[in-house]
């Protein structure tokens, strides 16, 4: 029996867990046991994941909630370090580039625990992102390098890794794959069920294709008030100015910033602005749900750029640059930082002119399937 340790923490990274889980399942030489960091722990941030999509309970759970970026990521290493040090697992797995994927990656390569890095090569060329520096270093501690697109690929190229596999494979000279988006399993598997299930449209009164979806949260959107301000002004200008109806659930952060003095104001305005609907964290039903029937999507998350994107949605990406930068050359979405202007404009281009090329560039959603037979390998 091999033992695969996977680390999850924050909310995109169980949704990810999720498709691999279901992978391993169908290996009975595999034993996966799940800790989760406690980055992420209200009950709309975490725990529904595991309901809602069949995903096994964390064998681990600690609690590490908030903090500090380094305080954060020195608490998982110790726990995540007392766990490998008890466990003695074959490898771990880690997913994309939150704290709770750099503790991981350094945990167990400090042990010298295989690490697999699923979402490896990503880059925003932007080093003020805490997430750039995690993805970095991530990557360069990993012996398994699964990279869902080909920029992915060239980017690990330009940091000295190889895709030629030859020789002994280990941290100094690790694997890389190109293999698809593992979210995108996702996305079509749980399609269907989210179209039955989902009573998100009912319960809102939301109509197919007439309203905007809206996400943001990223700490360099939320935390700056003039550029939270911006943002905010950009959602409020589509629902009054052209008459929007915008959906848009509040993730913790960005719900803990709207509420601080400096934003009071703000707060009050979108709250009494009666066509945008604010709601809690959405399961992971509704919210597949949401983006199958908008019209468009307004976001700075980067998961749900791609799955825009996967259910062919124009996107409007509220960030200064992407790791998705396909979805930009392809012009299915815009880039427009929280320029209220840009906003505007990429809203009218692309209500006039709706984008129509959405190439199968994430793969076909066998993702999990490909990433859990080299797994195999690897341990064979
Ligand atoms: C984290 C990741 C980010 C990812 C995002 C997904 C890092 C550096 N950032 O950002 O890459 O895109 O998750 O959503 O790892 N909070 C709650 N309840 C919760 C979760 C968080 O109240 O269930 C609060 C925390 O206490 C904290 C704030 O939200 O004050 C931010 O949480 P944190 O996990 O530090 O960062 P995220 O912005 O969620
Ligand atoms: N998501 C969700 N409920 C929400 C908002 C997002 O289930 O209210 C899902 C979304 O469909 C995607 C993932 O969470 O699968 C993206 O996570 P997030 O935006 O928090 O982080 P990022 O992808 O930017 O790291």
């Amino acid at each position: 029996m091999r033992k695969i340790i996977t680390i999850v923490g924050a909310r995109p990274q169980i949704i990810k867990a999720a498709a691999l889980s279901r992978a391993f399942k169908m290996h009975p030489k595999f034993k996966e046991i799940i800790v989760h960091t406690g980055q992420h722990y209200d009950f709309n941030m975490s725990e529904v994941f595991f309901e809602e999509l069949n995903i096994p309970k964390p064998n681990y759970q600690f609690e590490i909630q908030g903090g500090e970026q380094g305080n954060q990521t020195a608490q998982m290493l110790v726990n995540i370090e007392k766990v490998l040090l008890d466990e003695k697992p074959d490898l771990v797995v880690v997913y994309g580039d939150t704290n709770s994927t750099l503790a991981g990656a350094l945990a167990a390569s400090k042990l010298q625990i295989p690490v697999v890095h699923i979402e490896a090569g990503m880059r925003s060329f932007n080093k003020a992102m805490p997430e750039e520096v995690n993805r970095i270093i991530t990557d360069h501690c990993s012996t398994l390098l699964f990279s869902p697109t080909k920029t992915g690929i060239k980017n690990l190229e330009k940091e000295g890794f190889s895709v030629k596999h030859i020789g002994h494979i280990s941290i100094d000279n690790p694997l890389v794959y190109h293999c698809g988006d593992i979210m995108l399993d996702n996305s079509l598997y749980f399609s269907t069920i989210a179209a039955q299930k989902s009573k998100i449209l009912t319960q809102h009164k939301l109509e197919k294709n007439r309203f905007i979806l809206s996400t943001v949260h990223r700490n360099t959107t939320t935390d700056d008030p003039i550029r939270l301000t911006s943002l905010i002004e950009s959602l409020l200008n589509l629902a009054t100015k052209h008459n929007e109806t915008i959906v848009f659930p509040l993730h913790p952060r960005t719900l803990k910033q709207l509420n601080l003095n400096q934003s009071k104001e703000l707060y009050q305005r979108l709250q009494a602005t009666k066509n945008i609907l604010l709601t809690e964290p959405l399961t992971y039903l509704d919210m597949i749900q949401l983006e199958q029937n908008a019209k468009l999507i307004l976001t700075d998350s980067g998961g749900v750029q791609k799955e825009a994107f996967y259910f062919q949605k124009p996107c409007i990406i509220a960030r200064p640059e992407t790791e998705w930068e396909e979805l930009v050359e392809l012009k299915t979405a815009i880039l427009c930082d929280v320029e209220k202007q840009k906003i505007e404009a990429a809203y009218l281009s692309f209500i006039s002119n709706p984008p129509q090329n959405y190439p199968p560039i994430f793969g076909h959603g066998k993702a999990a399937e490909f990433i859990a037979e080299e797994i195999v390998k690897f341990l064979s």
